[in-house]
């Protein structure tokens, strides 16, 4: 999978290329990510990315031209023909989740745009972005922290990244640890057994697979009743273990 990045903060992904599984699905070959910044795309003196809003009111907004420049330098126009799918971090996007890192992981190539300011002009988004992506319901001061938590959230999905398999077959490819059929995770535990008084529970230890995972799964549902009910809505043939 390609990834290109379109920001005023290139030097921000660097790290993040060369660090942990990411960096090492880098230097295989399995992820190509590159961080573009976003003033080499303008055409004026003094880099100007962005502008005072029209109609007035505070903050600054950015600019259409470098934007759309980058975007079709890197993705092409618009339209049919475009192999790549454009995404602009966005807090007025449609939220980001698992099953939206699942489709995205079947995309040959990815350009994530992160916006800065007040926001980017309207212009941008009708010419040249495909879909605008929120992580949460909060504002962030740009969307790199987003395009990060995209990038992570993707490629971890993806064949011979975190120990995925080389070659997935379609239907049986389940990412390592994701959730539990839409359920949280329950609890995990290693090595001591006993920690402070507290002990691993019992059925853990029993090498009893069909218990394990039954308990696994009453203690994913019960976390999830718990913690996330509206995670629980709307699913079909859910049995209270
Ligand atoms: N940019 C600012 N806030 C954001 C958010 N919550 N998600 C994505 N991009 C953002």
């Amino acid at each position: 999978m390609r990834i290109d990045i379109v920001t005023i903060f290139p030097e921000l992904f660097a790290p993040f290329r060369e660090t942990s599984l990411l960096g090492e699905a880098c230097r295989r070959g399995r992820v190509e990510l590159e961080a573009h910044d976003l003033r080499e795309y303008t055409t004026d003196r003094h880099r100007t990315v962005d502008d005072e809003p029209y109609g007035g009111g505070p903050g600054m907004v950015m600019k259409p031209e470098p934007l759309v420049a980058a975007i079709e330098a890197l993705a092409g126009e618009k339209g049919e023909g475009r192999r790549a799918r454009v995404l602009l971090m966005d807090p007025q996007g449609a939220r980001f989740d698992q099953r939206k890192a699942e489709t995205l992981a079947a995309q040959p190539h990815l350009v994530l745009v992160c916006g800065r300011y007040e926001g980017v002009d309207q212009r941008v988004i009708d010419l040249a972005v495909d879909e605008e992506i929120s992580i949460g319901d909060y504002v962030l001061a740009g969307g790199e922290s987003a395009a990060l938590v995209v990038v992570e959230a993707v490629t971890r999905l993806l064949p011979g990244v975190v120990g995925n398999p080389e070659s997935p077959v379609t239907e049986s490819f389940q990412p390592t640890r994701s959730f539990r059929g839409g359920l949280l995770e329950g609890p995990q535990y290693t090595r001591p057994a006993r920690f402070r008084d507290l002990e691993v529970p019992e059925v853990l230890r029993s090498g009893h697979h069909a218990e394990i995972e039954r308990w696994r799964h009453e203690q994913a549902f019960a976390r999830t009743e718990q913690r996330r009910p509206d995670l629980l809505k709307g699913r079909t043939g859910d049995t209270k273990p």
